[in-house]
């Protein structure tokens, strides 16, 4: 299976134009699955809720059906975050799209700052998918700090997680996701941002640096922690139902749930 993330810097407010160039990337990709950063469509630094009314968009909406076009076209998949409206309620939302449409939908649950301010916190399941016969989950960003989070999914045999992201605290999340790999043996696809966002007296710089991590932790591919980058690598989805790290231990099996007090 070939996954891969797109790394750019989305301009703040220029939905058409960030939902363009997202579209152009995975019809030109020799990929299956391609993951792109939290929040793409819109921009991250919001100054006011009322900026989410121009921005957001329902899910299903313009954008999955774009995808989803494209997805039919190419037998390709993405996953995208973006704000999604539902009524007057907001969330930072990411979605897995392929040929039939969107096929898991997630509202980010641990909301980073001010994201406080706009958006709602999701309260559904952490979502998982199945693409071309393999397991995928999807959190996005501030999940990261959440290890409960990632061991639900893998629990439920997730074999990858794909999450779009926008960090802000260098070489944080990129470690945790190495870890987070490592400790459910699975394959994780982290797709960043770049780039400074400045609005008013607000200022957001991102870290870049997306990754793709095998189960053992080690890195298939990182880009920069600056510039657009497309990186692809092909996986094997297998390794990840293999939870054994010594011939005596299985992460899996050697769990002692009846001493965790979560
Ligand atoms: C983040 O959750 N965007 C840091």
């Amino acid at each position: 299976m070939r996954v891969g993330f797109y790394q750019f810097a989305p301009e703040f407010g220029a939905v058409e134009l960030n939902r363009d160039r997202i579209a152009s990337v995975l019809s030109g990709a020799d990929v299956d699955l391609l993951v792109f950063p939290e929040l793409a469509t819109s921009g991250y630094l919001l100054t006011a809720k009322e900026e989410l009314a121009e921005l957001a968009e329902p899910i299903p909406g313009p954008t999955t059906e774009l995808l989803q076009r494209i997805a039919a076209q190419r037998e390709v998949f993405a996953a995208v975050g973006l704000p999604e409206r539902d009524g007057d309620a907001f969330y930072n939302s990411a979605v897995m799209v392929g040929p039939k449409g969107v096929m898991a939908h997630y509202r980010k649950a641990h909301l980073f700052f001010e994201e406080k301010l706009y958006f709602r916190p999701g309260d559904t399941p952490f979502p998982l998918c199945e693409v071309k016969g393999v397991k995928v989950g999807l959190l996005i960003c501030y999940d990261h700090m959440f290890p409960e989070a990632a061991r639900t999914l893998a629990l439920q045999g997730a074999q990858l997680i794909v999450h779009p992201s926008n960090l802000v605290m260098p070489g944080k999340g990129q470690l945790t996701t190495r870890v987070r790999a490592m400790e459910n043996r699975l394959f994780w696809v982290l797709a960043n941002r770049w780039g400074i966002e400045e609005r008013g007296a607000k200022k957001l710089s991102y870290t870049g640096a997306s990754q793709i991590v095998a189960p053992d932790g080690s890195l298939l591919a990182r880009a920069p922690a600056e510039g657009d980058a497309l990186e692809i690598a092909e996986i094997d989805p297998a390794q990840a139902l293999d939870k054994r790290v010594t011939k005596l231990n299985d992460l899996f099996e050697d769990r002692r749930p009846e001493l965790y007090r979560l």
